[in-house]
């Protein structure tokens, strides 16, 4: 089969969460199984291409002030899996992926409406999937467009679409006026299709025009269907249960395993620890903590700073943390107000808490390693890879109970 994926993030091109990590590797493992596997992905700041071909010169994507032109790059072949650029600096070359620490930028809804007419205009020229797989709101736009604006494209009679939730907390909503703006029929602002509080909400139209939907646990399938975790969106999910599959997450070991992590200092396996000590002293220094005694215990913390990830039972408990034989080693990045409760514990108890500010991939594997725990005490997790990379690295996931009482 012929597979294109459709997503904003991918590793080693542009990360901010686990999203990369899974279209990272999701796309070779099929690849594996004899598919034919390309992944379109925006060209961003921060992605590295050396060399990168230009493939089509100018890809015309009506608004409906003005058309704007991309152009499409190559990103070459790795591990069986061919990678494409969506390039449109005024959208694209910023200093972040989706906003700044105060917030999302303003013209997120058209920096993904184009990204998805690109891929569909591209893929009319560089290989007409069997099947589109899209991923989060970012990607949304495929499933709609290919049912509303592209419906009569006999190039695409054959083609269906996969679409899979990581994160129903990440709906990608925008005022009315954004269906003119980005050309989209005013007949999706109904309840049935696109239309959510009087607001036009990206991920409800993929659940609703998506051929088949998938989440990534068995668990969050069934979550995400109630209005505990469904943000809104269990009826749309109720009504399409029938294709909705819940599957979980793999994790790529070449990755994320410490007999063979290329970022730690020194390499272990559960049968020989003995390296655990030694990724323990280098995460220390990491921190600046070098004096401090190897025996006391060290809570590792790698994620983005946001209030599902928990930050706020963390700061309910603090002084109570402080007062304990422990270190803290936390590394994240994102909102204000969790950094700078972050730094506030830090700047309170320095011998405690040990903070960076930072994305710093790295780091985050010296963390899975040298610390003893990994708290992780998410209000809500889809799949959680940290925890499953904790697993792996001998290090016990500290997490939330949810059961009542
Ligand atoms: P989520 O996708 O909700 O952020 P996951 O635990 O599934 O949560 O995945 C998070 C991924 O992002 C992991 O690979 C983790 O190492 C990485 N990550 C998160 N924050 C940072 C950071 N500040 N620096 C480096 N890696 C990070
Ligand atoms: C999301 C979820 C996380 C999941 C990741 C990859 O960011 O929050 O739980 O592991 O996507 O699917």
């Amino acid at each position: 089969m012929n597979i294109v994926f459709a997503a904003s993030e991918c590793v080693p091109f542009a990360k901010t969460g686990g999203l990369a990590d899974v279209v990272g590797s999701l796309p070779q493992a099929l690849a594996d199984l004899g598919h034919s596997v390309s992944v379109y992905l925006p060209k961003y700041k921060q992605t590295k291409l050396t060399d990168a071909k230009v493939l089509l010169r100018s890809v015309t994507i009506p608004f409906d002030d003005q058309y704007r032109f991309c152009s499409v790059l190559d990103g070459g072949k790795h591990s069986g899996v061919q990678f494409y650029f969506i390039d449109y600096p005024a959208f694209f070359e910023r200093d972040a992926l989706y906003g700044t620490p105060a917030g999302d930028y303003p013209d997120n809804a058209e920096r993904f409406a184009l990204y998805c007419r690109a891929v569909l205009e591209s893929s009319k020229v560089l290989g007409v999937p069997d099947i589109f797989h899209c991923h989060d709101w970012q990607s949304a736009l495929v499933p709609v467009l290919l049912r509303t604006s592209y419906a009569d494209d006999p190039v695409f009679r054959n083609t269906h679409t996969v679409f899979t939730i990581h994160n129903i907390g990440y709906q990608g909503v925008f005022p009315p006026d954004t269906l003119p703006l980005l050309m989209l029929p005013w007949d999706l602002f109904t309840i049935n299709k696109m239309e959510f509080w009087g607001k036009v909400n990206f991920l409800k139209a993929a659940l609703v025009f998506s051929d088949h939907l998938t989440t990534v646990s068995r668990k969050y399938a069934q979550e995400i269907q109630n209005s505990e975790y469904g943000f809104g969106l269990e009826g749309v999910l109720r009504s399409r249960a029938g294709s909705l599959s819940g599957i979980i997450n793999g994790v790529d070991y070449e990755e994320w395993s410490p007999a063979r992590d290329k970022f730690i200092v020194r390499q272990y396996t559960q049968e020989n620890l003995d390296g655990k000590k030694e990724c323990k002293y280098d995460l220390l220094r990491q921190f600046g903590l070098e004096k401090v005694s190897i025996d006391l215990p060290v809570i590792g913390i790698v994620s983005r700073f946001v209030a599902q990830k928990g930050f706020d039972l963390i700061g309910e408990i603090a002084s109570d943390l402080a007062r304990m034989p422990l270190i803290v080693t936390a590394l994240g990045s994102g909102e204000k107000e969790y950094q700078e409760l972050l730094l506030r514990l830090h700047r309170q108890h320095p011998e405690r808490f040990a903070v960076k500010v930072a994305y710093d991939n790295a780091l985050a594997h010296k963390i899975e390693a040298g610390a003893d725990m990994f708290l992780m005490p998410s209000r809500y997790e889809p799949s959680g890879l940290n925890q499953m990379y904790s697993l792996k690295y001998g290090t016990v996931p500290l997490v939330r109970d949810r059961r009542p009482g």
